[in-house]
């Protein structure tokens, strides 16, 4: 895990005709895996007809793609869920659905708590959000609005997707190959999924519960999908997956898993990259691609595709082949978001990551001596169940060592379900976790500060995502008129990432949005770089970040 690392809750805007006028309004909590699926949904609903509006209050469906890593992610939905509900009294033909982990998690129990839900539709269900739609409003229809049964796709804990059955087979996986490469969907950058669920069952994380078993995509059609989101126009990919570094797909062997044979198979990675087996599983034959593998696939058979970037990583899979087909590949970036959960071993025993905090350093080192320039992220649980003062400052510690980038920092959720909810006690109070917290964050935020100030007097590679929030709100305060900063040039402040995923702000032609340029770092603050557009921009001049 994981694909957090920019929390969303953004309204989804495009526009359409729905199949009966539908105006559908979808916001997304939690992950990057998240904000594709909604894309995913969207793309498919609109081809349906259906348009999309940025006012839920103005839309005939309202739906929430939630996510249930930690109770507060869960906390926004219930509480969105509480003013739909009033909103549902004027508009009781208005349809409510929840879509993701939420559903999955909590399932038909949800909704008769709650009955303004009308739809649950877990993350593995997606494309049938159509036709659950569709059934809502005939049944509503016919019973002139009157409380009908909630329509429900979820796949329930006890039928969690076999690891073999393949991809190809995978009704989902048409949600992936469905998706629309239309150039205005994409300003430049965009998500692709390689594999989807988790197998790992770290003990405080509903992950494997909310989105089944691991599942790798045969490598032709993530290939294909590259390709074709660069002549639409991409220049920026960051391949998906919950332990992306696992990606292990296995080409037409007769696979035997409890009894069945399955065709196709991702199968599981041994700790040094290498292929091994799953439990239960007998390869009888055929060709492995490896991450590493699909990683030079993609960067040798897409040479538009200027930055290739993937989140996130397990630590206990990253093998030497990963690095050197990075060191080898330039177009692939140097960043590694590489979750440690804890430095403690006595921690990391609890939370069932099956690696040790002496094997975490040395991955650490082993990618320092191969990608010197390489940045990492993490992220950090504190007050997981027992944790001593000891253990905290172990975790300080690790930081200290890693020396990330950035740092994210969680205090623990008990989630019901998990094997730390039934087995281990939540046992360090509040105003401890919270202590623990900020000492974390004080911890990180110098070494981010540092990290940030060695790239003063550099010049970065930056791919420009947006206006600034600051130069936005700017703008929206005066009427929605672009703030004139230059001479004769519309410039404004604009927001961009380096390839090692640093945020970059410097004042430039919004037109600039979606393309690569190159920015002169002039000053830092511990989590973004300042500087000004570098004069002369020569595409093969070195550039470092
Ligand atoms: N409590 C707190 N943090 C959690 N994470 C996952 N599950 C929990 C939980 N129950 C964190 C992990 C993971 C990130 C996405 O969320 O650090 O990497
Ligand atoms: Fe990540 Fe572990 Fe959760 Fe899987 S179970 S998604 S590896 S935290």
């Amino acid at each position: 895990m994981n694909l957090h690392n920019q929390p969303t809750s953004e309204p989804s805007v495009a526009l359409g005709r729905g199949n009966g006028g539908g105006r559908i309004y979808l916001e997304t909590f939690g992950c990057q895996m998240n904000v594709l699926d909604s894309q995913l949904v969207q793309s498919q609903l609109r081809a349906l007809g259906y348009r999309f509006v940025e006012d839920w209050r103005q839309a005939d469906v309202v739906l929430y793609n939630t996510c249930s890593v930690r109770e507060h992610a869960e906390q926004k939905v219930w509480s969105r869920l509480g003013e739909v509900a009033i909103h549902k009294r004027e508009q009781p033909g208005v349809i409510v659905g929840v879509l993701g982990c939420m559903a999955e998690r909590d399932g038909l129990g949800m909704a008769r708590k709650y009955p303004q839900i009308d739809l649950l539709c877990g993350p593995g269900e997606l494309d049938r959000l159509p036709f659950l739609i569709e059934n809502v409003r005939k049944t509503a229809q016919e019973e002139q609005f009157s409380r009908q049964a909630v329509q429900a796709a979820l796949q329930g804990n006890t039928h969690r997707r076999s690891g073999t059955l393949a991809a190809a087979e995978d009704r989902l996986e048409m949600l992936d190959l469905s998706r629309s490469f239309d150039p205005d969907e994409h300003r430049g950058s965009a998500y692709v999924r390689i594999t989807r669920g988790c197998n790992k069952f770290c003990s405080y994380c509903v992950v494997p519960f909310t989105r089944g078993a691991e599942i790798h995509r045969p490598p032709d059609h993530i290939v294909e999908e590259c390709r074709r989101l660069v002549d639409a126009g991409v220049v920026e990919i960051t391949l998906l997956g919950q332990t992306v570094n696992h990606y292990h797909f296995h080409h037409g062997a007769a696979v035997s898993f409890e009894g069945r044979q399955q065709p196709q198979v991702g199968l599981a990675v041994g700790r040094k990259g290498l292929p091994s087996k799953a439990k239960g599983e007998t390869i009888v034959g055929g060709r492995i691609t490896t991450f590493a593998d699909l990683l030079a696939r993609i960067h040798d058979q897409v040479p538009g595709l200027l930055r290739l970037r993937f989140v996130t990583n397990f630590p206990r899979d990253f093998g030497d082949d990963i690095l050197a087909v990075i060191a080898e590949k330039p177009r692939i970036c140097r960043y590694l978001h590489l979750p440690a959960q804890s430095g403690s071993n006595r921690l990391l025993e609890l939370m069932n990551r099956g690696y040790t905090v002496e094997e975490y350093r040395q991955l650490i080192a082993r990618i320092r001596s191969v990608l010197p320039d390489a940045t990492l992220a993490g992220d950090v649980i504190c007050g997981f169940s027992t944790e001593t003062e000891e253990d905290h400052q172990a975790t300080c510690d690790l930081l200290r060592f890693a020396r990330y980038k950035n740092c994210f920092v969680f205090k623990y959720s008990a989630r019901p379900g998990t094997t730390a909810m039934d087995r281990l006690p939540d046992d360090v109070d509040e105003a401890t976790k919270r202590r623990r917290n900020n000492e974390l964050l004080a911890v990180q935020s110098e070494i981010s500060a540092q990290v940030h100030r060695s790239f003063e007097g550099h010049t970065v590679r930056v791919f420009v995502e947006s206006v600034s929030t600051k130069a936005r709100k700017a703008q929206e305060q005066l009427g929605g008129q672009t703030v004139e900063l230059g001479w004769q040039k519309p410039v404004t402040q604009l927001c961009g990432r380096t390839d090692g995923d640093l945020i970059v702000m410097f004042d430039g032609d919004p037109a600039l949005i979606g393309s690569m340029v190159e920015v002169t770092v002039e000053r830092s603050a511990p989590l973004t770089l300042f500087g000004r557009l570098a004069d002369a921009m020569p595409a093969a001049s070195p550039s470092v970040g």
